[in-house]
């Protein structure tokens, strides 16, 4: 059965941040002769598939993701025939890449864009997405619609040089390119086998739920937010024509190339719409990733509260990835992920940093054994957490300067803002990788782009190689044990269930073939939870603890704060 998988349901993804991850060149920021550097560092992880976040050629106002050229590699992340080494490098550790490929719009300073601004009748103008604004009655200039985008403000920008607005439901940098051309299509199709040709194993699809619009462009009826402006998701996202593209892109590059494609589709999808993306009958591409199980300690609604207020909803959590499961059991196939570079470090959201060890070893194992391809976030592998920045310039990521535009007044201080940013911000996940305990984490030489986490000198990757107790050598054990041939077939054949799913506390599954199972117990308190289950009874071996000598009684287990095991069991 395993050998009838494809090569990407049984791999282990890393997803690398280029500017965080290890800069060879002493500039502050991370580059691709980096990720060279650490491949033998990957490989020995036990990883055998990367995703590396944009590095070409950007102004990098939304660091890489406002692409100006696909086919160079931004200076900064080194040369363009750095890519093509990169590829062959990981190659030859039997390692996978794939590239995160931003297709939703380019930078404002693609070529594209400078031609289709300069006037009505170039032929780039139906590269974007241009409509004339209105002028209110106080005279005031207002755009197309009352649409609102991702980064905290109205979903169009206007431009003075023909005096229209131009699309963009991400920064005012990122114009938001028009699919309903085919012109356009072809020219991204184009990039896409551009990059296959050159072996690339696949594609991270940047938010692709939002390549079609509603293009009547009517105004949302759901209530605004103070500027006027809502975020009224349906207007641009997962409509029909965006499933046509698709269709089309897999027909015209994806089916020629063995390939693997994962798609950012986000929230507003459900596990049975999610099918018509990548079902394995009617889809174009092989996996999407749901945000839903991404904030269920409530840090977004957190604003006034204390850090002790904070409270990991388990049960939320395991049910949505039941959800997620029952709906794509052999019909689909599923990322598993608990941190991107979108969200706060996991280890301080569903963790703690008073049980770093812990809670990191805990989360590797119930995200490790599910149903899917799982993706470690560069340093989840140490249990890197949230930044402690009290100044709001260093959360320079672009979403979180709009965010702090637009809501300082909801906070009572900066310092208040700064502290809701710690629990949320996704400058979090932006802080560079903790090497060693030497300066800057041995990341740079140079000084980093952004501030370093000030627990590298305890968190680090040389500290805990030596230690063969630590998170990292955990990760490498769980990696180890999910790869065997019994192990990977429990986990990716046979079906996950839950056990006393509507706990509080304890997130427990097992996956069965015959008599023969695999069971997690996991305690997400940071205090002692007991948890009774009949297939206590049943323990042939213990293959992971993240404590020593775990009491067990019977069909009764005591978890200590962030207890969890893996254990083999026999009916
Ligand atoms: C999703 C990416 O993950 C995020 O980092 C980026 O800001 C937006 N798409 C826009 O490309």
């Amino acid at each position: 059965m395993i050998n009838e998988m494809k090569w990407w349901q049984k791999a282990v993804g890393y997803q690398i941040y280029p500017a965080s991850f290890y800069d060879t060149n002493g500039d502050g920021v991370g580059d691709l002769l980096g990720i060279i550097a650490k491949l033998d560092y990957l490989q020995d992880l036990g990883i055998d598939l990367i995703w590396v976040c944009p590095f070409f050629k950007s102004p990098r106002d939304d660091n890489g993701y406002d692409i100006s050229d696909y086919f160079s590699v931004d200076p900064v992340f080194g040369q363009t025939s750095d890519m093509k080494k990169l590829l062959d490098e990981a190659h030859k550790r039997n390692i996978k890449v794939i590239f995160d490929f931003v297709l939703n719009h380019t930078s404002d300073e693609h070529p594209w864009f400078i031609e289709s601004r300069s006037n009505e009748d170039n032929p780039k103008r139906d590269f974007y997405i241009w409509r004339k604004g209105t002028i209110a009655k106080d005279g005031k200039r207002l755009p197309p619609n009352n649409w609102r985008g991702f980064f905290s403000d109205s979903a169009w920008a206007y431009d003075h040089l023909t005096d229209s607005y131009y699309m963009k439901i991400f920064s005012k940098k990122m114009p938001d390119l028009n699919w309903e051309n085919k012109v356009v299509r072809n020219a991204i199709f184009e990039v896409a086998k551009f990059y296959l040709d050159l072996g690339v194993d696949g594609f991270r699809l940047d938010a692709i739920a939002h390549l079609a619009r509603d293009t009547s462009f009517a105004q949302s009826t759901l209530p605004t937010e103070s500027d006027g402006t809502v975020l009224d998701y349906k207007k641009f996202s997962n409509l029909p024509k965006m499933f046509d593209y698709l269709k089309e892109f897999k027909q015209e590059v994806l089916s020629k190339y063995d390939c693997v494609t994962v798609g950012e589709v986000g929230g507003g999808v459900s596990p049975e719409e999610s099918l018509l993306y990548s079902g394995y009958d009617k889809g174009s591409i092989n996996m999407v990733f749901n945000f839903d199980t991404a904030w269920e300690n409530g840090a977004y609604a957190s604003e006034g509260k204390t850090d002790d207020e904070i409270r990991t909803n388990v049960k939320n959590m395991k049910h949505n990835f039941r959800r997620w499961f029952e709906g794509c059991y052999q019909k689909s196939w599923l990322p598993l992920y608990w941190d991107n570079h979108d969200h706060p470090r996991v280890l301080s959201q569903y963790g703690s940093i008073h049980y770093r060890e812990a809670s990191a070893k805990m989360l590797a194992m119930v995200l490790l054994f599910m149903y899917g391809t799982p993706f470690i976030f560069n340093g989840e592998e140490i249990g890197m957490s949230n930044v402690v920045y009290e100044n709001l310039d260093d959360f320079k990521d672009v979403s979180d300067q709009n965010f702090i535009k637009e809501g300082r007044h909801r906070f009572s201080s900066d310092l208040a803002m700064a502290k809701y940013l710690q629990r949320t911000s996704r400058t979090n996940g932006h802080a560079p990788m903790q090497w060693s305990d030497e300066r800057n984490a041995g990341f740079t030489t140079g000084t980093p782009w952004l501030k370093m986490n000030p627990n590298y000198l305890l968190v680090n990757v040389k500290t805990q190689k030596e230690d063969p107790n630590s998170i990292l050598n955990f990760y490498k054990k769980a990696l180890k044990i999910r790869k065997k041939p019994e192990i990977l077939h429990l986990v990716t054949q046979t079906r996950f269930e839950l056990i006393d799913a509507n706990h509080e506390d304890i997130f427990s599954y097992h996956h069965f073939a015959g008599n023969e199972g695999l069971l997690v117990i996991a305690n997400f308190r940071d205090y002692e939870v007991k948890f009774t289950t009949e297939h206590l009874k049943d323990i042939k071996e213990v293959l992971l603890a993240n404590y020593d000598d775990l009491i067990i009684n019977e069909t009764t287990i005591e978890l200590p704060p962030f207890g969890a095991v893996l254990l083999k069991v026999s009916k």
